[in-house]
């Protein structure tokens, strides 16, 4: 009853372990599919190894938490042979981030074989120079960077953006134009900042981070409500999602489908399960048959 496709691929249901959290290793990926993610996404990678900043990179605040880790991951060759391990059933996005379209397509490439989705990360609020958002805030990068991937690869690409620019829907119409198949929305929010009262000094190493978890929701829920309105591929809604009723708004919002990470920091990999059996129960009780017919209710009055 759960079962989606998303760009032609089944899913068996629609809740997926967002990127970053617990997609470094094939063990944890495979373990997040396990406990009943529809698809699991990798933390983002790099050609290259990059140690992000020091510790701390993370801080709890009302919400939420504040993260700046700095996309820190030991490169493309050591993520090969961790996607190499994944069990056979596990649908799987590799979160791939670079600093030129070119950097982008290369990495890409390396992935056709490997996984089921590419998930192009533009939109890190506290990436380093060049990077993450500050793609992800220029139309024509965007453009650019989707552009080059697609002419490089088959597999559904699926952009994800960050909700810290004037007008969402024109970034992503340009991913759109350049051929993404979906989009994920959103990236965490920021950046934020949060002083230790003892010091006076800010407590993350970069001193500012993305904010992600429940305070989030309700923008994360205007951007799929927005951005639903002008493109025509499916939206994968991200941003504060800790209960089915959460997962409930985001389809009716325009979502096809969501992303989990946060959560998971609190309520454990059960939340998946949890998820997925209060939503089957809804669907139930109000006589859906599939998920498909809850996505853009509330743009139908
Ligand atoms: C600790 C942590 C690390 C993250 N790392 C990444 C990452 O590597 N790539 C990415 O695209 N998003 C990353 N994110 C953002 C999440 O995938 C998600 O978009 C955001 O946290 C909002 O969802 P949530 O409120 O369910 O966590 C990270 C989030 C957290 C909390």
């Amino acid at each position: 009853m759960l079962e989606i496709e998303l760009c032609g691929i089944k899913l068996t249901n629609p809740t997926i372990l967002a990127a970053g959290v617990m997609g470094s290793t094939a063990a944890s990926l495979n373990w997040a599919y396990r406990s009943g993610a529809g698809a699991v996404v990798t933390k983002s990678f790099s050609k290259e190894p990059n140690e992000g900043y020091k510790n701390p990179t993370t801080v709890a605040v009302e919400g939420g938490i504040i993260n700046a880790i700095g996309l820190s991951n030991p490169g493309l060759s050591a993520f090969k042979k961790e996607l190499n391990q994944l069990d056979n059933e596990v649908k799987v996005a590799a979160s791939i981030y670079g600093s030129s379209p070119g950097e982008f397509a290369e990495i890409a490439a390396e992935m056709e074989d490997l996984v089921d989705f590419l998930e192009l990360n533009v939109s890190c609020p506290h990436a380093m120079e060049g990077c993450g958002a500050s793609i992800g805030q220029d139309p024509e990068l965007t453009f650019a960077v989707v552009k080059a991937v697609k002419n490089e690869v088959s597999i559904p690409i699926i952009t994800k953006l960050t909700p810290n620019v004037t007008d969402l829907t024109e970034i992503a119409l340009s991913a759109v134009n350049a051929g993404t198949d979906a989009l994920t929305l959103i990236n965490s929010l920021g950046p934020g900042i949060k002083i230790d009262l003892e010091t006076g000094l800010p407590i993350l190493s970069n001193k500012v981070g993305g904010m992600s978890g429940p305070a989030i929701k309700p923008i994360a829920l205007r951007c799929v409500y927005e951005v639903f309105k002008v493109v025509d591929v499916p939206i994968i809604g991200v941003g504060g999602i800790v209960k089915f009723q959460d997962v409930l708004e985001f389809l009716f919002a325009g979502a096809s489908a969501v992303q989990i990470g946060t959560a998971i920091m609190y309520q454990g990999l059960e939340v998946f399960t949890e998820i997925s059996n209060g939503l089957e129960k809804y669907m139930l009780e109000n006589n859906y048959s599939k998920v498909e017919d809850l996505v853009g209710i509330s743009h139908k009055i």
